[in-house]
């Protein structure tokens, strides 16, 4: 009800107002990295795999596309994702010594269950799950576990069960890496010390919400966005395009930068926006040359940029910079930002935001 609200109109903006709390939460007493953060037996566990099956749907499907950057990079293990329900209805080929990671929100999603019931039945012993819900059938099912603790969430789209589930997979990550001989003591250090910069790093982006909503009262009037990442931050990409189809009705279409040549730069008119996942990284200069190919067909670029990337605004590129570069967690802190922009579209729009249409919550059926 409106007391529950408090200054918010719905849930969804409550939601991503809550992310600091709930990141920090999340977090909470995590001063050194060590595998009993996921349970009794992952010591031993985590010694035993030597590679990672991810399963998931929806918004935690990309937190598990987000992840598999992070720990072949980080633990240098492979790592393959997949949506859940098109996974147990394939044929596969197991390997007995794969971490299968399921990540849900709810815990209770039938067809994450079933396709981590079907790893089990290839041969997959080993299950962990980054859930937000500790009571739920996947902890249950799962030998090991990570609870993230965003609270209870009631928006339809997924905000805060999505940055924290980021954060607890980039802990698996660092776990990851030093059950393999991978992290130094000095970088799990700066590490975790960025990891619990976390909270405050997302208060001042959420700051930036009037700017979005200068934003917003364009996108409410298009009917088509296209959303380009590269990277750590295409998945991020995907997302973003996602909350804006689940609650304001706009096509959206996520590509990696790089593949807009391959087909989607036939869409670009000057009435596409095309917004832009741009944090100062290795692939910053390559992002650069796929804007200026957008520019040169008329597209307006909506440039959410970091501290360090060197993009000035000019004729028909907005850019909103974000207050610093947060290095490999930049993934968590850039999605805010696309969060507050699909919210504030469907609000101009005056859709259902916490209810859209034809979506439900927990999707407990196949
Ligand atoms: C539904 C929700 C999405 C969510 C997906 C997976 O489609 O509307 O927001 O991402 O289910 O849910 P889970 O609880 O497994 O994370």
């Amino acid at each position: 009800g409106a007391a529950e609200l408090g200054p918010y109109r719905h849930y969804m903006q409550k939601e991503i107002f809550e992310q600091a709390r709930a990141l920090g939460d999340t977090l909470e007493g995590i001063t050194n990295i060590m595998p009993e953060l996921f349970g009794d037996k992952a010591y031993r566990v985590f010694q035993e795999i030597d590679n990672v099956l991810i399963l998931a749907c929806g918004t935690s499907y990309y937190a598990g596309m987000t992840a598999k950057y992070w720990i072949e990079s980080i633990a240098k293990i492979p790592v393959n994702v997949e949506i859940a329900s098109e996974y147990r209805y394939r044929d596969s080929v197991p390997n007995p010594k794969s971490l299968v990671v399921t990540i849900s929100q709810s815990g209770e999603t039938a067809d994450t269950l079933a396709a981590l019931k079907h790893a089990r039945e290839l041969g997959m012993p080993h299950s962990l799950t980054i859930c937000n819900v500790s009571t739920s059938a996947m902890v249950r099912e799962c030998e090991l576990a990570y609870i993230t603790r965003a609270g209870v969430e009631v928006g339809v789209a997924s905000t805060k069960a999505f940055t924290t589930q980021l954060a607890a997979l980039f802990l698996l990550a660092l776990t990851l890496a030093q059950s393999k001989g991978r992290l130094s003591e000095t970088q799990e250090q700066d590490h975790i010390k960025a990891l619990r910069h976390l909270p405050v790093a997302i208060t001042a982006v959420l700051a930036l919400e009037p700017q979005i909503i200068a934003w917003a009262d364009e996108f409410a009037r298009k009917e088509n966005a296209l959303f380009l990442g590269r990277g750590l931050h295409y998945p991020i990409a995907l997302e973003g395009a996602l909350k804006l189809k689940e609650i304001s009705y706009i096509h959206a279409e996520a590509y990696p930068a790089g593949e807009l040549k391959h087909g989607p730069l036939a869409l670009v008119t000057k009435d596409m926006p095309v917004v832009t996942v741009a944090p100062n990284d290795t692939l910053i200069e390559k992002l650069k040359s796929n804007m200026q190919e957008v520019r040169a067909r008329g597209g307006e670029l909506y440039v959410f940029a970091d501290a360090d990337s060197r993009i000035a605004p000019s004729e028909g590129v907005h850019v909103i910079r974000l207050p610093e570069h947060y290095g490999m967690l930049s993934p968590i802190l850039h999605t805010v930002p696309l969060q507050l922009l699909a919210y504030h579209t469907a609000l101009a729009r005056g859709t259902d935001v916490d209810k859209p249409r034809n979506l439900a919550k927990s999707v407990t059926v196949e």
